[in-house]
């Protein structure tokens, strides 16, 4: 989205006057926070913060200087946006006599719109999930609204989105079990496989070198693939030549079926989403 248009231009600063209220600040809601003031898609004293904590609120007020509440109801009642961001099995006693018509933002995993709907009785819910990544900058959220967000709601939707990563509206709500299976546990799948090469270049005597070499190694490939502009499939081509030890161990991966394992994992994850019903 081309937010530089004048008639956007306006129309965004109209909206960063509106309040948000961030309802669970913990992970991602804090990072999300971080990323609005950082972004300036809100000033300070625009944002409540709502957390069962209140060691956490105070850190959040004295580090951001936003505004911080222990009451949601009465948070919500004040605020223009509501952003959801509490662990699924808390929607309920969250959203306990909320009686509210305003666009709430969820990023609860696996909570239907229409749940969503029921628990804080508004009509108009944009639910994105996004992922940790989130917390630099580099997140990307796959989102879906009812009907009843209007075009210019969606307009903030993506922006509050874009302040920490990409942004890609899905075409239904189903897409978001995908979404979830793929980015939003994807970094867990990353990681997990360099646990294992950093537990094998220790095994093999990197010793305290392990981490320093996986790392970069990451970070290099992750890097690489988005300047290179070529398939995953060509990146892998360029490092492995004919009978050399690139390609002796990805025969390995073949063999044991590394894509089918991956498959597998992800089609658990999706299938977890669709179950995960608040
Ligand atoms: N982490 C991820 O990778 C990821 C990715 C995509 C989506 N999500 C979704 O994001 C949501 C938050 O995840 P998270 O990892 O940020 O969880 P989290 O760190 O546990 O944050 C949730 C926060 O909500 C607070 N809370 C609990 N009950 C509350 C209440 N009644 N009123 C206000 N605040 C309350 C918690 O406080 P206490 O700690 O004191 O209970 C905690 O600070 C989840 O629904 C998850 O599905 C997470």
């Amino acid at each position: 989205m081309n937010f530089q248009n004048s008639k956007i231009k306006n129309f965004l600063t109209k909206l960063s006057m509106q309040k948000l209220a961030i309802i669970g600040c913990g992970i991602m809601g804090s990072a999300i926070l971080e990323a609005l003031l950082r972004e300036k898609v809100f000033p300070p004293s625009r944002i409540s913060a709502i957390d069962a904590d209140e060691k956490k609120l105070a850190k959040l007020k004295k580090k951001f200087g936003v505004k911080v509440a222990k009451n949601a109801t009465e948070a919500v009642e004040k605020a223009d946006v509501i952003l959801l961001a509490v662990k699924p099995q808390n929607l309920a006693s969250v959203c306990q006599n909320w009686k509210t018509e305003k666009l709430v933002i969820s990023i609860l995993a696996g909570a239907p719109i229409a749940n969503l709907q029921k628990a804080t009785g508004s009509q108009k819910i944009a639910r994105a999930m996004p992922n940790t990544p989130a917390k630099i900058g580099a997140g990307i959220s796959g989102w879906f609204a009812s009907k009843n967000v209007s075009k210019t709601e969606k307009i903030l939707v993506r922006k509050i989105l874009a302040s920490f990563g990409k942004e890609v509206e899905l075409r239904n709500e189903k897409m978001l079990n995908t979404v979830t299976a793929i980015s939003g546990s994807g970094p867990a799948y990353f990681f997990v496989f360099a646990e294992a090469l950093e537990k094998v270049a220790r095994k093999f005597g990197l010793g305290k070198l392990a981490p320093i070499f996986v790392r970069q190694t990451f970070l290099g490939a992750a890097k690489l693939a988005e300047a290179a502009k070529i398939s995953f499939s060509e990146l892998r081509k360029n490092v492995t030549s004919k009978g050399g030890t690139t390609e002796a161990a990805l025969k390995v991966f073949e063999k044991k079926k590394f894509g089918k394992i991956v498959e597998i994992a992800a089609k658990a994850a999706k299938k977890r989403s669709e179950k995960l019903k608040n």
